[in-house]
């Protein structure tokens, strides 16, 4: 199981902090925002991981995390995405290291105060397809929201709808079998300019491959002033420190 970090993109949303410095670089209560997704992936147990940089500031990652000893890990891979055109376009850019194999991809904005690990298990154990993880939310217009039928059966992933239809966010964490190598060459660009993730999804779901979960643990994307300081205030809340116990 090989594990992507997705930490590219100009996070806009954040401006003028994130004008020189990658957002993926602030502070989230004591620690960077990376080390939260990076630490979920080390704690649930895989190994290989892959940090896929872009926007300002990319070599900062390799100056922060080095050779990812600090998480316990023998080497740490990078690479690099040349223009932000989304999130499924970023990994395609980590075909190379865990093209034929399956993976888990974490937004590097996403910060959970909790274990992922029952849900890379439950994946690991599934034959094939996808696996989300969704949390409830008041404010599910920010994300991709999931839909489900009258027998709770999800139906479709609409991506930031203006009038959602659940309560549903999907998070960033996104956990795919090998045929996503095959799925992602086939996207087509958004209305927005981007490859989005949700058309991965819904080609998954399309085919009857996509599990989920709900997420127990504590989550906040960290995307924008609001949602950075709800981050910081969940995990100093919820005593989470995403670095290794002496
Ligand atoms: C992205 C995805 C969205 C998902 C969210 C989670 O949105 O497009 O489906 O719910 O991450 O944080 P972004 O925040 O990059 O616009």
């Amino acid at each position: 199981m090989r594990g992507i970090i997705l930490v590219g993109g100009l996070g806009t949303r954040l401006l003028p902090m994130t004008r020189v410095t990658n957002k993926h670089l602030l502070p989230v209560w004591r620690y960077p925002m990376v080390y939260y997704p990076l630490y979920n992936l080390v704690e649930a147990g895989v190994r290989d991981i892959m940090v896929v940089t872009g926007g300002n500031n990319p070599g900062a990652f390799l100056e922060l995390l080095h050779d990812g000893r600090e998480f316990g890990l023998e080497h740490l891979y990078f690479t690099y995405q040349e223009e932000p055109r989304g999130i499924a376009d970023a990994l395609r850019r980590a075909e190379h290291f865990a093209g034929g194999e399956r993976c888990i991809v974490m937004l590097g904005d996403n910060v959970i105060a909790g274990s992922i690990r029952p849900y890379v298990e439950a994946f690991a154990a599934q034959p094939a397809g996808a696996r989300l993880l969704l949390k409830e939310v008041e404010d599910a217009h920010r994300f991709g929201v999931a839909e489900f039928d009258e027998a709770g059966r999800l139906q479709r992933i609409v991506e930031k709808p203006a009038q959602p239809r659940s309560k549903y966010a999907v998070t960033g964490v996104y956990m795919y079998d090998e045929l996503v190598w095959e799925i992602l060459p086939t996207l087509q660009l958004s209305e927005r300019g981007q490859y989005e993730i949700t058309d991965v999804n819904n080609e998954y779901l399309r085919r009857g491959m996509l599990e989920w979960d709900i997420l127990e643990a504590a989550w906040s994307d960290a995307g924008t002033p609001e949602s950075l300081l709800r981050a910081t205030a969940m995990v100093r809340e919820a005593g989470w420190e995403p670095v290794l116990q002496p």
